[in-house]
């Protein structure tokens, strides 16, 4: 079994209790959920499967706390690892739904490890994201507790079943 560590940024909680169930769903311990503004990068070393998450703020903006973890992780060479990213969001900003997701994604993209991406966005309704990549697949789990909560419980098994695959 590999070994799977939670990396989260959150302003007012919410990224922080979804990543607690992301952890609770896949087994995770909670001494293996961590927070952005306490990590240091090579907290990464730990582990074989890292799940990311942000919330999007500003317009478009990674979560605050993320702007030194991801220029101190963008530089480092983790072949053999997998990334999973997943972010918070709110679908009426429509233009910039869940962009962090995107930036971590875009930005990890030289370090060499493989990607576990997204599912579909069916019932969230904006009309651009950097989540979306130029192939029209999802760079990662958008999410929005703000308005569709409801969605959110069936989305959390549908991609941490692809990671509980991943990390077998
Ligand atoms: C001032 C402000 C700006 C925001 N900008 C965006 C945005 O550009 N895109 C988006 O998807 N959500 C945006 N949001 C919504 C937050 O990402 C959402 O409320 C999220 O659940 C917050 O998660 P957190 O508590 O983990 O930080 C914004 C919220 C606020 C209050």
């Amino acid at each position: 079994m590999k070994k799977i560590g939670i990396f989260y940024g959150s302003q007012t909680g919410t990224t922080r209790q979804i990543a607690q169930r992301i952890a609770s769903m896949l087994g995770v311990s909670p001494d293996e959920v961590h927070d952005v503004a306490k990590s240091s990068p090579s907290d990464l070393a730990d582990y074989d499967i890292l799940i990311l998450g942000s919330s999007t703020w500003g317009s478009g903006d990674l979560e605050t706390d993320w702007d030194d973890f991801l220029t101190g992780i963008e530089s480092l060479y983790l072949p053999g690892k997998t990334i999973a990213v997943f972010g918070c969001g709110d679908d009426t900003m429509s233009d910039t739904f869940c962009d962090a997701v995107g930036i971590i994604y875009d930005r990890l993209q030289s370090t060499g490890a493989t990607f576990i991406k997204g599912i579909d966005t069916d019932g969230y309704e904006f009309s651009s994201s950097k989540a979306i990549l130029p192939d029209g697949s999802v760079a990662g789990l958008l999410l929005d507790q703000v308005n569709h909560p409801e969605f959110t419980d069936l989305r959390l098994r549908k991609w941490t079943s692809l990671i509980a695959d991943a990390a077998r």
